[in-house]
């Protein structure tokens, strides 16, 4: 049985103050869920709220890691350093970061195995565009996305992985993908996993993302091959996040 992840991606939103805030009701909020729950701050909230959910199960990741582990690499920040700075998790190839700072599948290769250098779990992000939806290539264009970033990789290493399926026109737009149409690419996932080896299909979780709400929630989660959200928009709200997490939960 997987354990449900939802995992709150805060992007660049947020103070001081107003992350301390979600955090304390967050931890509040989540005593006895059979859910995980992460949130992912911007590099600069990491510290204040890894103090805030000290003691509590609320796990804390990073919303990007460096392909490099140190050198001359101006503005980034390398996964031995997010380890050292509480992270248990980072998300990677976020289409954001994919579509609006260029990143290229080699370079997010790079991005997993240096975070799984530093024991953080990966969340490698996949995901369509719109136009490949209309051209039906979404589970072509998953696959693609998975053999650049994981294909190299031993099993015993993706098997450390989180894969969040976030088709790009869903995310932020308030269009969330159908139940089904979510599942269809969640079994196509499971199904490459389960090419590359046997036990490693029903192990490594699935997230979707992509304007998850409490509203919409239940009825992913019911779904065979969904084991969690990445959740943007809605973790900003620790009564939204909370009803999303409860849904999972239940
Ligand atoms: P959204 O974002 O929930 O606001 O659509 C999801 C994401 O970008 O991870």
């Amino acid at each position: 049985m997987r354990r449900p992840l939802i995992a709150g991606n805060w992007k660049l939103n947020g103070s001081r103050e107003s992350a301390l805030e979600l955090a304390a009701d967050l931890i509040s909020g989540s005593a006895d869920l059979s859910a995980d729950l992460l949130v992912c701050p911007s590099f600069t909230l990491l510290n204040p709220v890894r103090e805030a959910l000290a003691g509590s199960p609320v796990a804390l990741g990073a919303q990007n890691v460096s392909a490099e582990s140190s050198g001359a690499f101006t503005g980034e920040v390398s996964a031995a350093m997010l380890a050292e700075a509480g992270c248990a998790y980072a998300i990677i190839g976020h289409s954001e970061r994919r579509t609006l700072y260029a990143e290229q599948d080699r370079e997010l290769a790079a991005k997993v195995l240096q975070a799984l250098s530093a024991s953080l779990t990966p969340i490698l992000c996949v995901g369509e565009s719109l136009a490949e939806r209309e051209q039906e290539r979404q589970e072509a264009v998953v696959q693609q996305q998975l053999d650049a970033a994981l294909g190299e990789l031993e099993t015993t290493a993706i098997a450390k992985c989180v894969i969040a399926y976030e088709p790009v026109w869903a995310i932020g737009t308030g269009r969330s993908a159908s139940p089904q149409d979510a599942q269809a690419v969640h079994a196509s996932i499971r199904a490459w996993l389960g090419g590359l080896s046997e036990s490693l299909a029903p192990s490594v979780r699935l997230l979707y993302g992509g304007s998850v709400k409490p509203d919409s929630a239940s009825a992913l989660f019911e779904q065979t091959d969904i084991d969690g959200a990445l959740v943007g928009g809605a973790s900003l709200n620790a009564s939204d996040f909370l009803a999303i997490a409860r849904a999972a939960a239940s």
